[in-house]
């Protein structure tokens, strides 16, 4: 590839960069409403374990009145239902997401549809004893709403956090940003999410807006598939590409993520097959 390829995909980026963020935050939401009947099968069946060792780690009181940010299709607001025996209130933007979990989970939970930050904002001071944030922190604005959530928690309360970093997926990301430096017209949209580098940083963060944290972690967890094509099939379902379907000008999607799928056979493939990892931060902060 040219260095006339990357400086023309260089311009188109910074160019599109600068579009408002909350038309990220719209492909975003359709994307989840597009998947959620596939997601638990997907991401939860293969993630849970590292949420719910996150949970293990809380102390909530009995009777804990819980939050569960960017619940999805809600295990874990019926995870902190079974454990805490109150009714936690589960907050998504994707109606589509809530659909699932009122189905799966409206018997020990209520579920809104809100943006979180908005959610967090109209709710009165010290309303909670116990926050959760399962693996969508950086589709929100980390800084502003764990300022939030600080104002929601009562003193002692505590806030569970659980998301990619930036570093998880950064294999596929480059086969990406290849696929689109080789075809620099075909970029429609920039996908602008705030994954934090690590849990140091979460931490740091915690402790700036006035929490101490108790607990932080990093890892990896990997899947492994046999084709381009099934690569981008599982990140599709998992949420993982979320978005990244409306990147491609329409007319040209169909070549970008045939593309796509041959530099990740290229560039992912080892012996056991076309392998896929997230990256993962978790952080406990609990309110003075
Ligand atoms: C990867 S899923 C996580 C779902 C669930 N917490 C779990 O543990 O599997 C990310 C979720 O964040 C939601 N989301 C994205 N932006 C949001 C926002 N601004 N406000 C509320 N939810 C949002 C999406 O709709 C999606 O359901």
């Amino acid at each position: 590839m040219s260095n006339r390829h990357w400086l023309a995909f260089v311009y188109r980026l910074v160019r599109l960069a600068g579009r408002p963020s909350e038309a990220t935050s719209e492909l975003i939401r359709s994307s989840y409403d597009r998947i959620a009947g596939g997601y638990d099968a997907a991401w939860t069946d293969h993630m849970r374990g590292l949420s719910l060792e996150l949970l293990d780690r809380l102390t909530p009181p009995f009777g804990a009145r819980c939050l569960d940010l960017t619940c999805g299709t809600g295990f874990v607001a019926a995870e902190l239902a079974r454990r805490c025996g109150t009714r936690p209130v589960g907050v998504d933007a994707s109606a589509g997401m809530l659909d699932v979990a009122r189905r799966e989970h409206g018997a020990t939970c209520d579920f809104v549809v809100a943006d979180a930050l908005e959610y967090l904002r109209a709710q009165p001071a010290g309303c909670a004893d116990i926050v959760t944030c399962g693996w969508g922190l950086g589709y929100i604005r980390p800084w502003k709403v764990l300022g939030q959530i600080v104002r929601v928690l009562r003193p002692g309360g505590q806030v569970a956090i659980i998301d990619n970093s930036l570093f998880s997926l950064w294999r596929v990301i480059w086969c990406a940003t290849k696929t689109f430096a080789e075809r620099p017209e075909a970029l429609d949209h920039v996908m602008k999410v705030r994954f934090l580098p690590g849990s140091r940083t979460l931490a740091w963060m915690m402790a700036a807006r006035g929490l101490r944290p108790t607990y932080t972690a990093d890892g990896s967890k990997s899947y492994v598939v046999a084709t381009g094509d099934e690569a981008i099939a599982r990140l599709t379902a998992t949420g993982a590409a979320a978005g990244f379907e409306f990147a491609a000008r329409p007319e040209m999607k169909d070549e970008i993520f045939s593309r796509f799928a041959r530099n990740l056979e290229r560039d992912c493939s080892g012996p056991a097959g076309l392998e896929i990892t997230h990256r993962y931060l978790a952080a406990i902060g609990q309110k003075r």
